[in-house]
């Protein structure tokens, strides 16, 4: 059974935990390890104290998900948010992400925010459909975006209006 729920500091070690997880695999997200826990904490907090979209998916106790959307800081920007997610290996393609997203794009509208933006590898087929699916458009292509181990990534800059 999979719950998705609003973040709170309480799940914050073991999102942290997800999250290392994932930027461990080295090929989907930008980081490759995790931040430091008080660091992913801080910023997790700021999202929350400002009410803005960001949502975990537990199995009993335990991350296995989160999506989140940070707003620009500039005022001149901060129509505009940048997705995040990620699942665990083991949860992938249940839906999780699916619902994750949905949750996060209303939550979006409800913010004020006017459009979502992402960077996706073109390597990253499931993340490009899921994104397809819920509408998000391809704006450009940043070839040899990241340089990893000898290995070139191009990207997807992707966009949705909301
Ligand atoms: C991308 C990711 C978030 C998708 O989450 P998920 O829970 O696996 O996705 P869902 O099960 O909800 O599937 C949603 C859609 O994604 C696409 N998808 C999922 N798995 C796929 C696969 N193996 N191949 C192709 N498309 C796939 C499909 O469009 C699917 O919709 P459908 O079931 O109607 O065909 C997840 O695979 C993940 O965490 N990947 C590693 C981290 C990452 O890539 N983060 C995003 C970086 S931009």
């Amino acid at each position: 059974m999979i719950k998705i729920i609003y973040a709170n500091e309480k799940h914050f070690p073991s999102f942290h935990q997800a999250l290392s997880i994932v930027a461990k695999e080295r090929v989907y997200i930008e980081m490759i390890e995790a931040p430091p826990l008080e660091k992913v904490a801080s910023f997790q907090k700021d999202l929350i104290s400002k009410n803005g979209p960001v949502y975990y998916a537990l199995s009993g106790d335990k991350v296995v998900g989160w999506c989140d959307v940070f707003p620009e800081e500039n005022p001149r920007q901060s129509h505009r948010g940048g997705l995040g997610m990620g699942i665990l290996p083991e949860f992938r393609g249940q839906g999780i992400g699916s619902q994750l997203l949905q949750k996060v794009i209303e939550h979006a509208k409800t913010f004020g925010l006017e459009k979502i933006e992402l960077n996706v590898y073109t390597s990253n087929v499931s993340a490009v459909a899921l994104y397809k699916k819920f509408g998000f458009e391809q704006e450009g292509l940043i070839r040899k975006y990241r340089k990893l181990d000898g290995q070139y990534f191009d990207c997807l800059a992707m966009g949705k209006f909301l």
